[in-house]
């Protein structure tokens, strides 16, 4: 089978894997990284929400062929290494807001909400109620209240 790689939350990975596999089954069945959530598999839920080279992706779209080797993958398990902490600084206004309620959909939104922040930045200002409204996670438990207080508290201190 071919062989793909790619950098996996700072470490470079090698998978034995046919071409077409999407990327959130070898992230999860083959290399065990289980923070991408599997909702949909079609591109919809955003539950599996991870970053490729710092910007929000959904891997259960992609297939493993079209990742580079120099490709950065991060997923929730290394977003606390991108600021060398123990917890990225969204992470602790989501345990201070206790915005999680079944928790699914969470890694992913935790992951939308850090790249939204920094592509706002990208493009020369703070995150407004318009781009928390482009966030399209989906959240069966509801927590969208919480999701957009926690981002924006969040976001202080990024
Ligand atoms: S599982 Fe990837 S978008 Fe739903
Ligand atoms: S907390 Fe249950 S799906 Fe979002």
């Amino acid at each position: 089978m071919p062989k793909h790689k790619f950098v996996l939350n700072g470490k470079s990975v090698s998978v034995d894997v046919d071409d077409d596999v999407r990327l959130l089954w070898v992230l999860r069945d083959l290399l065990k990284v289980t923070g991408p959530k599997y909702g949909c598999g079609l591109d919809v839920c955003k539950a599996c929400t991870s970053h490729i080279n710092g910007k929000a992706f959904n891997p259960c779209s992609v297939r493993v062929k079209d990742i580079k080797p120099t490709d950065h993958i991060t997923t929730i398990e290394g977003l606390p290494a991108t600021v060398g902490k123990d917890l990225h600084p969204m992470q602790e206004a989501w345990l201070e807001m206790d915005v999680p309620q079944c928790g699914y959909c969470q890694p992913g939104q935790i992951m939308a909400a850090v790249a939204k922040v920094k592509q706002a930045r990208r493009e020369g200002h703070e995150i407004r109620e318009s781009d928390l409204d482009e966030i399209r996670n989906i959240c069966r438990c509801g927590t969208y209240h919480r999701i957009r207080d926690a981002i924006a508290a969040g976001a202080k201190h990024m």
